[in-house]
């Protein structure tokens, strides 16, 4: 062959034209028909136009057996680079299912670490694009070690840079742990799936019959399993979001979240709230209602929004910063904490102090959900989470009481005792050991059964509570709320609290972590 100049660049061409094809056209056809694009339309729609710099083009793998030195396509079926996304630096990898279903070989896996490697010397988010038969089979226990290396670089990454998982079709076996390690989970309905073991695998050992769909779709994840934290209806919008998702998270955990130009007035007052809570505190309202009038624009990107509804999750902004959500959804099981909900609440606490984004939660709580199987299922640690969270959090913490505060509840919403910074009240809230009926019938059960009209003796016993207890004043009293404030000026007056607390640093005590009951 000659050394020629032209020859050299035919070759160089050659090669990236190969690797630009991926699997080739059929099969990149049949990843069409099924709903999903393929790892580089991923990468272009996901990325700031033209941003996309890629690494590691020419990687083949190295593997012998079953005739695989016979196809060693360019790439090895996962694209890697840097990009943009709003101007800011992303580290991604997207697997590519037209080359050996996306499957996870050594050389891929070394394509993945040295990204990651890269991505947490420079302080950048990883984003995962996951579409993947799993485990190259070929390769047995070397793909395995690829999967390890990657879990561990997860890991060492965790609370350091934002980490990222959209997945965007197969996730199954081990390979399912790399998502779950990473702060968020993105999944598209229909087209997506995660298990640990499969369908067929399930009806040998159980003898269960389930669907892929049912078993480890998107909607099954988004709802009973907690495990993805955004659904979207495709690629497209999955891609989208994730890119939403970024605008709310600072580059790494030594920066602050990116402030925007908001279009709001920070001293907006708001009527509405004044009349949103019922008179009867029985009464449901939707604390969605309470955020979106509070919040800059309206604009909520809720976190698990179908998962665990009785607490609701997200981000917003305040005046232009990125605020995370916290909330007590009346709505929903009135509110009540639980299994699932401490969970989902703990997790998002974390995720926003990891990455300096300041609390704002809005309680309304009628307590812990009382049973069997919440007591069975191990509440005392679950709800020690969501503590935990709180108390360990050192972002500025902010607490807006609309109404009730009850028992250990009022204590683990962020309360003034674990270090909240600024405490309210709207006039209406109770703050008790627990709600009238309750605390009645348990001092005065005798007295009450004793009496000519219990009836009226119950209902004159729980007045003469309310007033004495649930109100906000005794607590205001004590110091353990900051304020009691009108409703309307709930935005101005968080706003404020924010401004004045913009420099806060607060050190928890020298240790190699803290111990989460898990
Ligand atoms: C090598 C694989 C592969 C794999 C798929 N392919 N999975 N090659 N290793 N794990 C190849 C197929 O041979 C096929 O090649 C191409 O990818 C597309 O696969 P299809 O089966 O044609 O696609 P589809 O019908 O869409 O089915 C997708 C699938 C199925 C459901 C993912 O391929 C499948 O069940 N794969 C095996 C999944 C699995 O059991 N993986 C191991 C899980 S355990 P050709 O050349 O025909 O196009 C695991 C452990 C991780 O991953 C542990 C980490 C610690």
């Amino acid at each position: 062959m000659s050394d020629a100049p032209e020859n050299k660049l035919d070759r160089l061409n050659e090669l990236r034209s190969q690797a630009l094809a991926g699997g080739g056209p059929e099969k990149i056809a049949k990843v069409h028909e099924k709903g999903r694009l393929t790892a580089r339309e991923r990468i272009h729609l996901l990325l700031d136009e033209g941003s996309f710099h890629e690494t590691g083009v020419f990687v083949r793998h190295r593997s012998h057996e079953m005739g695989m030195d016979r196809f060693r396509p360019v790439g090895d079926g996962i694209v890697t680079g840097i990009g943009r996304v709003d101007g800011r630096q992303v580290y991604v990898f997207a697997q590519d299912f037209t080359v050996f279903g996306g499957s996870m070989s050594e050389a891929n896996a070394q394509k993945i670490s040295k990204l990651m490697d890269q991505a947490l010397e420079n302080g950048c988010p990883v984003i995962g694009l996951n579409d993947s038969g799993g485990a190259r089979i070929q390769e047995g226990v070397r793909s395995l070690a690829g999967y390890a290396e990657i879990f561990w670089r997860n890991t060492m990454a965790s609370g350091v840079v934002p980490q990222i998982s959209a997945i965007l079709g197969p996730c199954a076996g081990g390979a399912v742990y790399s998502p779950a390690i990473t702060d968020f989970t993105l999944m598209v309905d229909k087209t997506s799936y995660m298990f640990v073991t499969g369908p067929n695998v399930i009806k040998m050992v159980t003898n269960e019959d389930v669907t892929f769909e049912e078993l480890g779709g998107a909607k099954t994840h988004s709802t009973r399993s907690g495990v993805a934290h955004f659904m979207s209806a495709s690629d497209q919008d999955c891609l989208l979001m994730v890119r939403r998702l970024l605008s709310f998270l600072p580059q790494n955990n030594l920066e602050e979240p990116p402030r925007i130009v908001p279009n709001d007035r920070p001293d907006r007052r708001e009527e509405a709230l004044n009349t949103l809570v019922p008179e009867d505190s029985r009464k449901p309202y939707d604390m969605h209602d309470v955020i979106r009038l509070v919040v800059d624009e309206g604009d909520f990107m809720e976190v698990q929004p179908l998962h665990a509804q009785n607490i609701i999750c997200g981000f917003a902004r305040l005046d232009g910063k990125p605020v995370g959500i916290v909330a007590n959804q009346p709505k929903f099981q009135a509110g009540v904490l639980d299994i699932a909900s401490s969970t989902k609440g703990a997790r998002f606490v974390r995720t926003c102090d990891c990455f300096n984004v300041p609390l704002v939660v809005f309680e309304d709580v009628p307590g812990f959900l009382p049973g069997t199987d919440q007591e069975f299922g191990g509440i005392i640690k679950h709800g020690a989470k969501l503590l935990f969270a709180f108390s360990e959090a050192t972002v500025p913490k902010l607490t807006v009481i609309t109404r009730k505060a009850y028992g250990g509840a009022y204590d683990v919403m962020n309360s003034k005792h674990i270090r909240a910074d600024y405490n309210v009240a709207w006039p209406g809230a109770e703050l008790a050991v627990m709600g009238p009926e309750g605390a009645v019938n348990i001092l005065f059960r005798q007295q009450i059964a004793d009496s000519p009209d219990p009836e009226a003796e119950r209902r004159r016993l729980v007045d003469e509570y309310n007033e004495l207890y649930a109100n906000p004043f005794i607590a205001a009293g004590l110091g353990y709320l900051d304020d009691v404030i009108e409703p309307a000026e709930t935005r101005r007056h968080l706003i404020v609290a924010l401004h004045n607390l913009r420099n806060k640093k607060q050190q928890l005590p020298p240790k190699k972590h803290g111990n989460i009951p898990l």
